[in-house]
């Protein structure tokens, strides 16, 4: 698959570009420092940019069959990234007739069906009162993409740690809080696992990390990490 990632210097996009990579997929990057992403082995295409700038974005996904957007760093200076990301995002998938996106964002986003618990309450007062620009942000973002009339989905984690790939994780409509966590490498194999299966689609499950003693089924991974490159900036950092 030829996939377009928009985030990938960051902790999620980066465990992303790992297992995307890892896995055969050709990459293209968007990054506003593209020397922080290396390419020993191929297979990955970056072009330097803003994620607001629709001509770089457009670059980068034409050609694609879908994109992840694990986007952040809302503040005063970098101003609504998260919404006018997006939109550049989804103007240049329309363009190019590209259906299929996955963002990553958080679980404080309240969807239907969620089991709206004090945890998210919680959580979302703590980000209005600790992060105000941030917290609009997500929520803008988060309606844009569910007006949108391609086939996304919205990946909504709590506090992300690092830590390798597993599929020890839950998805779906949870109960979490701000003890909740999850690693870099599960959100980059349940993101992987979306845009293989074709799971999710218009859909914003949660994910979390569970353990073997908690008894959550366990699936079979769909492909073994492997070190990948000599490159730095590819190795596995979790
Ligand atoms: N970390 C957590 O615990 C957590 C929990 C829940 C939700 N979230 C949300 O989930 C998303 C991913 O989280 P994360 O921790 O992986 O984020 P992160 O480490 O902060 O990475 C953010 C990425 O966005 C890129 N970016 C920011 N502004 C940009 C711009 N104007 N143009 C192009 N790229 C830009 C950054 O690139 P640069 O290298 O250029 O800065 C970086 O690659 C974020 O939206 C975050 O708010 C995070």
């Amino acid at each position: 698959m030829r996939i377009a990632l928009f985030g990938a210097t960051g902790k999620a996009g980066g465990a992303i570009l790992r297992q995307c990579h890892a896995a055969g997929h050709e990459l293209r990057v968007l990054a506003r420092h593209p020397g922080a992403i290396g390419d020993a082995d191929g297979g990955v295409t970056t072009t330097a940019g803003d994620v607001r700038e629709l001509s770089a974005v457009s670059r980068v996904i034409n050609g694609t069959d879908a994109v992840v957007s694990a986007i952040g760093g809302t503040t005063a200076a970098n101003l609504a990234v998260l919404d006018q990301g997006t939109a550049a995002i989804l103007t240049a998938m329309s363009q190019h007739g590209i259906r299929r996106i996955i963002v990553i964002q958080g679980f404080h986003l309240p969807w239907p069906g969620d089991p709206g618990n004090l945890g998210q309450h919680a959580m979302n007062a703590v980000l209005r009162m600790w992060k105000p620009q941030l917290h609009p942000d997500t929520h803008r973002m988060a309606s844009r993409l569910r007006a949108s009339e391609l086939d996304w989905t919205l990946i909504r984690m709590p506090r992300l740690i690092s830590g390798p790939a597993d599929n020890h994780y839950r998805t779906g409509s949870l109960a979490l809080g701000p003890w909740s966590k999850v690693t870099t490498g599960q959100v980059a194999h349940f993101t992987l696992r979306c845009l293989a299966a074709g799971e999710y689609v218009r859909g914003a499950p949660m994910i979390a990390a569970s353990s073997r003693s908690r008894g959550d089924a366990l699936q079979p991974p769909l492909f073994e990490v492997s070190p990948l490159s000599k490159n730095p900036s590819l190795e596995t950092k979790e």
